[in-house]
């Protein structure tokens, strides 16, 4: 009897596989990082071979540390960090170029070129997304425009697209030998190619981008068995039967299944999602509408979304480029050590700025420094850059959906951090509460996978096994906050223009 559901939880700096039981409790994990490739400012890459590398590795470290096998294993989900986009060639399985990678802003003269036709809101009602290098169309239009033959190959049907759910997905069922091509509606929903009400891709949009449609994986819902692990493989026979991009999977997994619920993400980047039910609302204060999640024939869910693309990666960066920290979990210690910000306040705008202000020529600053500010204060900016986002991201959602969250769900690294998690709540004005799961993209992932084979029952099964574990109440004086607020307004002016 297969007592438990594997799920691989793709992410941007590192790939997990997570085994969860009956409970939704993990009982084992592997995790192993991935190089991230800085070729030139501005530009992103991950090693789609190191990738899925590391995939087969992680699933052999779970299965070692619980002592299990295919056996235990009833079904696989995978979660994925969304819009990288993988391109590759059918016949030999290589990728024609690294991965680019969702923060990679290289793209933005063909987000320009498209925009000039209708501007950034040119497709907008149609897939939910403005012109942005964020998402993967404009990936695949770079490397079809700049690798030697590209083009011609993915004309003559060669080449496959991919995000990386689909290239750990056609991998891990066999490749070259018969490898399923396919993604999922949420997945599909970040490339700019899906039509949000037909959930099929748009051959005018995919021929105004000059991206052939036969490069395009199948779009199945985000339930259901999609194919088996190939006969090499530890969970060969095993069905992989749920996908979901990372963001949709924490919601997911944060059972917040109803209209009106919502989570937020604290990873690399942040992102709220707010689940809208079966209604696809078209945000007017810069969110993303996208789908939320599809459960095999049953209709599709959507959600209205705020992303920001820099904040758990700024703690990185303090680490990694300033090296003012040599752990990130370091950051905390050293912004306690100072009462406040001291009067700085850091924009991350390193990829541009995304929700709610969609400015593609934004670059980082660093402002409001006087000869008393130190590395505590900087520290501390870097955090509360993270909450200050966060609340303009949650006063869209508020003002889109006409109804205010009265609290906000976390998950993601950066909720073990207190003093980041009290100014989260100080600065909202609204409780924000942890589950005891913190894994909760992996564990959507495995609702996903779990439900399409019988696993559990149905979403009241999933409901149950939410549980809070931690609950930080606003403390601050709400006139304190909004001053806090109109500051870092002002210090997000100061990254417009940035772009020569
Ligand atoms: O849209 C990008 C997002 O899916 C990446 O998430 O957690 O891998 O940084 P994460």
């Amino acid at each position: 009897m297969a007592d438990y559901v594997l799920a691989i939880d793709q992410g941007t700096t590192s790939t997990r596989a997570i085994i969860f039981d009956g409970t939704g409790s993990p009982v084992a994990r592997g995790q192993l990082e991935h190089e991230q490739i800085f070729p030139r400012a501005g530009w992103v890459e991950h090693d789609p071979n190191e990738i899925w590398q590391n995939t087969r590795e992680v699933i052999g470290q779970a299965l070692a540390k619980a002592d299990l096998t295919r056996h235990d294993i009833a079904a696989i989900g995978i979660t994925n960090q969304r819009e990288t986009a993988v391109v590759w060639d059918k016949r030999t399985g290589e990728p024609v170029y690294n991965a680019i990678v969702w923060q990679d802003t290289r793209t933005q003269p063909i987000v320009d070129r498209l925009a000039a036709d209708g501007g950034i809101e040119r497709f907008k009602d149609i897939v939910g997304l403005p012109l942005a290098t964020y998402f993967s169309g404009t990936k695949i239009v770079w490397i079809l425009e700049n690798v030697d033959g590209a083009r011609d190959r993915a004309e003559a049907g060669d080449l496959l697209f991919g995000t990386t759910d689909t290239w750990i997905l056609w991998n891990l069922t066999g490749g070259v030998d018969g490898g399923v091509h396919a993604t999922d509606v949420t997945n599909a929903s970040r490339t700019m190619f899906m039509d949000l009400e037909t959930l099929s891709w748009r051959e005018d949009i995919l021929e105004a981008f000059g991206v052939p449609l036969s490069m395009m994986p199948e779009i199945r819902s985000s339930s259901e068995v999609y194919g088996h692990a190939e006969s090499s493989s530890l969970l060969r026979e095993t069905p992989i039967a749920g996908i979901l991009g990372d963001q949709q999977a924490a919601t997911f997994g944060q059972a917040a299944f109803e209209r009106g619920e919502a989570k937020n993400t604290y990873g690399t980047g942040n992102f709220l999602i707010f689940n809208t039910d079966t209604e696809i609302v078209r945000s007017k204060n810069g969110l993303l509408t996208t789908v939320g999640y599809k459960l095999g024939d049953e209709p599709a869910h959507y959600a209205l979304e705020g992303s920001i693309a820099v904040t758990g990666s700024l703690v990185q960066w303090l680490r990694d480029n300033l090296g003012i920290i040599s752990e990130a979990s370091e950051v905390q210690a050293l912004a306690e050590s100072v009462e406040d910000n001291g009067g700085a306040y850091f924009v991350p705008a390193f990829s541009g700025l995304f929700a709610p202000y969609w400015r593609s020529d934004a670059r980082g600053a660093l402002v409001g420094l006087t000869r008393f500010v130190n590395k505590g204060h900087i520290a501390r900016a870097v955090l509360e850059s993270t909450a200050y986002q966060t609340r303009e991201v949650l006063d869209a959602v508020n003002a889109d959906s006409g109804v205010p969250l009265t609290e906000l769900k976390v998950d993601g690294g950066m909720t073990s951090n207190e003093v980041l998690m009290q100014f989260q709540a100080d600065i909202l004005q609204v409780p924000v509460v942890r589950p005891v799961v913190p894994e909760t993209t992996a564990l959507g992932a495995a609702y996903a996978a779990g439900l399409a084979v019988g696993f559990w029952s149905g979403l009241d099964d999933l409901s149950k096994n939410w549980q809070e574990d931690r609950r930080w109440e606003p403390r601050m004086d709400p006139a304190e906050s909004e001053r806090l607020l109109r500051n870092w307004k002002k210090a997000v002016t100061k990254t417009f223009d940035w772009v020569d």
